[in-house]
């Protein structure tokens, strides 16, 4: 393997070109090959389980069902994981699925001419389409949800409606916020039928292809639930590889992701509706997730000072620098707080990983270190280190990248250089 094809094992690129894993753009999502990778280095078969406690749009479920091996996926967006769990159902009947498909488009265009598209959905969505589209959109979406005799079949349809937002926007920033100063900033030529239409026939042509490879049986659990909580879910010492690639450091809020997809089907209106639903259930790592007249004594990491005197120190220093810079700075970011949550949450998920691993598994994340207002953090080495301390015998790390150069013209960015590293932990 080529350092190479190993610097994009955790971007979505690969997926994106991959049958069924590009039904859904996901920038946070990693590469199949990775996954593939991994299974084949430690030689698992028929009779091995993965798990993958952020599992995200479903790219480690999806690639061990390819594999014949049995997986156990946890996610806690509610939406993503409703993307993963669609992307993993693939018995469809194609004659069934072949005729929903102009059946619901009939349906929409007729519904697109009577229904009152104007005063369906919060302002976001107006601003991020054409009339004509919003026209169509309100249509399709009318009839998807009307689809309610065959639930598998409605799933595929909304999935494929999902993937067409992002591709007849206006916006022009797309991933992984909707701007507000870009909105409308793109044109668009291309109308919401006819992208349905072509996001249908993809998705019906992958199916078709991956159901002629006759997979042999696994068996896949797709939760909705806490990666903290993994051994909760999942019996100790039952997991043979733990492939993941968890929340980054850097700020980056996953619950405002998908804005737009679910102000769009009606699932969340604000953002208060967001924090509640989803942004309160995910691992801390980033400053809209943190709430100081909560989390006081979460900033000294009680959790790390009971498992290792030596990383609390390490950790509680950094931290006090945020806290001083967070004093002076512009923005005035909570990124003390922010980073304390994150290693605490990530405490609870290293003890969880090693009750559920067989003895000798093996943890293996995609990861990246950060520089919050320039201060570098380590992660994938505090990580490691916090490994050993709950219990594991060893860690390694290798880099596969260094990231962070297109942000290298703004100036409210530190210059400390970053990078991408695969984590192995080993129990
Ligand atoms: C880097 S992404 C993983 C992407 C995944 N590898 C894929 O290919 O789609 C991290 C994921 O962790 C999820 N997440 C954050 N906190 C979580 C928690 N406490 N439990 C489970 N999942 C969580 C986020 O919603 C996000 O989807």
């Amino acid at each position: 393997m080529t350092i190479q094809a190993k610097s994009e094992y955790g971007t979505f690129r690969d997926s994106l070109k991959a049958p069924v894993h590009r039904w859904f753009t996901y920038p946070a999502g990693y590469s199949h090959k990775f996954v593939e990778a991994k299974v084949r280095e430690y030689g698992l078969g028929w009779d091995s389980t993965i798990a993958d406690p952020f599992l995200g749009t479903g790219t480690t479920s999806v690639t061990a069902k390819m594999l014949g091996i049995n997986s156990v996926g946890i996610e806690a967006h509610s939406f993503v994981y409703w993307v993963a769990k669609t992307k993993m159902f693939l018995h469809y009947d194609i004659d069934e699925l072949v005729s929903a498909i102009p059946e619901v488009s009939a349906k929409a265009r007729d519904l697109s001419a009577q229904l009152d598209w104007e005063n369906i959905w919060p302002p976001l969505v107006y601003k991020c389409f054409t009339d004509d589209n919003l026209r169509q959109l309100a249509g399709l979406r009318q009839a998807i949800n009307d689809f309610d005799d065959q639930p598998h079949v409605r799933d595929f349809l909304k999935l494929a409606l999902t993937s067409t937002l992002r591709i007849v926007t206006t916006a022009g920033s797309g991933w992984p916020y909707i701007a507000p100063s870009k909105y409308q900033s793109k044109k668009v030529n291309r109308h919401a039928f006819d992208e349905f239409q072509a996001r249908c026939r993809l998705m019906v042509a992958d199916i078709q292809q991956v159901q002629a490879l006759d997979l042999p049986y696994s068996s896949h659990d797709v939760l909705s639930g806490d990666a903290r909580k993994m051994d909760s879910y999942v019996a100790d010492e039952t997991i043979d590889l733990i492939v993941t690639s968890p929340p980054y450091l850097n700020n980056y809020d996953y619950a405002d992701r998908t804005r737009l997809e679910t102000y769009f089907w009606g699932i969340h209106e604000s953002w208060a509706d967001i924090t509640r639903e989803v942004r309160d259930h995910l691992v801390v790592a980033a400053t809209t997730q943190v709430r100081m007249s909560t989390m006081n004594g979460v900033r000294e990491c009680p959790g790390i000072r009971e498992v290792d005197e030596r990383i609390h120190r390490t950790l509680t220093e950094i931290i006090a620098r945020l806290g001083e810079m967070r004093a002076v700075k512009k923005g005035r970011k909570t990124y003390d707080y922010m980073v304390a949550g994150y290693f605490e949450d990530m405490l609870q998920v290293l003890t969880s990983a090693w009750n559920v691993l067989k003895p000798d598994g093996r943890f293996v994340l995609v990861l990246g270190d950060s520089a919050p207002y320039g201060v570098h953090i380590p992660t994938e080495l505090i990580f490691g280190e916090l490994a050993v301390a709950v219990g594991f015998s060893s860690f390694e790390i290798e880099q596969i990248r260094t990231r962070g150069g297109k942000w290298g013209h703004n100036p409210q960015r530190h210059n400390t250089p970053l990078r991408e590293c695969i984590l192995t932990i080993v129990k």
